[in-house]
């Protein structure tokens, strides 16, 4: 990013999929699709991107591009002022979201060091359980895992090294679909895998209760990072108009396309390791190393895994971090370098003195509950399943009904298909959605 603008439009589109592509669908679609009972909640993920993700999508990108301005300014720019806490709950949002993606941030810091050691590959999948077992309970090893997550987030938005970023994505974000692939083709070649498959694609919709719903829901608005006003922020340096659509089918498709990969590489391994697909947070990282052993030079293959892993994951957090600074810089009117830079040193320490209890959710905090949650799945649950389904349905309501139609036809209509496309997209985001999420949002309150 130069001066606060994309350098290109491919620059655009892969920093916005680059805060797309992460935890949400390398780590947490697997886990979950795993303990809501497999295919049917991953059917219901995907009717929810794209019935409701991608038109909310747009609408944000819509808000972001024609506001030129971040979370907190976009909506009195836009001439509605009584907006704005729409931005304040995505900034907080953001921050939330931020203090607990470091601790798993720093998890996978902590394999890809381990995956250097080569030992995880030499383990079967007992030991692997029992040291994940060790580590995420260890207050030692979490913390330094989130502290260092959250050092490096914060190094790279203190220097503004995201052009950097944007070149190093070119090369990184193919690598890790290649792993993907080589792991997908030998978790499907492994013993038993059809047992798998079949538990990720054939949907029983006996499993799914009003929470599971919700928890689809949620997943598809955390992988595309919808409802915080975070790809609004990156749309408002967006320097050109008709990307719009483009870019919101890419990064749809690149989103869906790396979760399915993820449920491949790991469903079929688990079945025909004999793992419990419920096993929950633990999943992806006890499966991929028993995966790995059994490829040649797996254990090559796995650290440099953990290491594209890591990279994705560090390129959704920066955009977590970039929001929270770019807004609250953003509100004054002649902001300084140094004002950025001391708003970021002390948005960082703030995430991590919020983010640790979070840490600790895993071991010695284990039995703090609130309402039958850790405190890690609390505010897991506050930011994925409440306030980013509620954003989504305001930012949706928004675009739909206040936005300026004229301003929106010229961002959207790029072609004469386009044309008929916008009356479906302002459907969707005037009724379908809100009414949609809406229901979802209060139906596990009624049971
Ligand atoms: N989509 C990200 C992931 O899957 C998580 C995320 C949700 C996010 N909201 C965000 C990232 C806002 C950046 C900004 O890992």
């Amino acid at each position: 990013m130069k001066g606060n603008a994309w350098a290109s439009k491919v620059g655009f589109i892969l920093a916005a999929a680059g805060s797309a592509i992460g935890l949400g669908a390398i780590w947490k679609f697997p886990y979950t699709t795993g303990t809501n009972g497999g295919g049917a909640f991953l059917l219901l993920f995907l009717v929810f991107t794209l019935l409701l993700g991608l038109p909310v999508l747009i609408a944000e990108f819509l808000i972001g591009r024609t506001s030129g301005k971040t979370a907190l300014r976009a909506f009195s720019e836009l001439g509605h002022k009584k907006f704005t806490f729409i931005g304040v709950l995505g900034v907080i949002a953001c921050f939330l979201l931020l203090s607990f993606y470091s601790v798993i941030g720093g998890w996978v810091l902590i394999y890809t060091i381990l995956g250097f050691t080569g030992r995880l590959t030499t383990m079967d999948s007992g030991a692997l359980g029992e040291l994940f077992g060790t580590i995420s309970a260890s207050p030692l090893y979490v913390i330094s895992g989130q502290l260092i997550f959250l050092a490096l987030t914060c190094w790279i938005v203190l220097r503004g090294v995201q052009s950097g970023i944007e070149k190093m994505s070119k090369i990184m974000m193919p690598l890790l679909f290649v792993c993907f692939i080589v792991l997908v083709v030998r978790s499907l070649t492994l013993d038993g895998a059809m047992e798998g498959v079949k538990f990720f694609i054939q949907p029983d919709f006996s499993v799914l209760n009003r929470t599971s719903v919700l928890s689809a829901l949620g997943q598809a608005f955390f992988s595309l990072s919808l409802g915080v006003s975070a790809m609004l922020t990156y749309a408002s340096y967006m320097k050109e108009r008709g990307e719009i659509n483009r870019s919101a089918a890419w990064i749809v498709t690149m989103n869906v396309a790396v979760s399915l990969l993820a449920g491949f590489a790991i469903f079929p391994a688990v079945f025909a390791s004999g793992l419990d697909p419920a096993e929950g947070p633990a999943l992806l990282f006890i499966v991929l190393p028993t995966v790995f052993s059994q490829i040649q030079f797996g254990s090559v293959f796995l650290t440099l895994f953990f290491l594209l892993f890591a990279f994705a994951s560090i390129t959704s957090s920066i955009a977590m971090l970039e929001v929270v600074v770019a807004s609250l810089t953003d509100r004054k009117e002649n902001a300084t370098m140094r004002d950025k830079k001391r708003t970021t040193w002390l948005a960082t320490l703030a995430i991590a003195i919020v983010g640790i209890p979070s840490a600790l959710s895993f071991g010695i905090l284990g039995d703090a509950q609130l309402m039958g949650k850790t405190f890690f799945d609390s505010v897991d649950f506050l930011v994925s399943n409440i306030l980013m389904p509620i954003g989504a349905l305001l930012i949706s309501i928004f675009a739909g009904f206040k936005l300026d139609r004229a301003l929106v036809e010229q961002e959207l209509v790029t072609s004469p298909m386009m044309k008929k496309m916008v009356p479906i997209w302002r459907l969707s985001v005037c009724y379908l959605s809100p009414i949609a999420i809406l229901i979802i949002l209060v139906w596990p309150l009624f049971g």
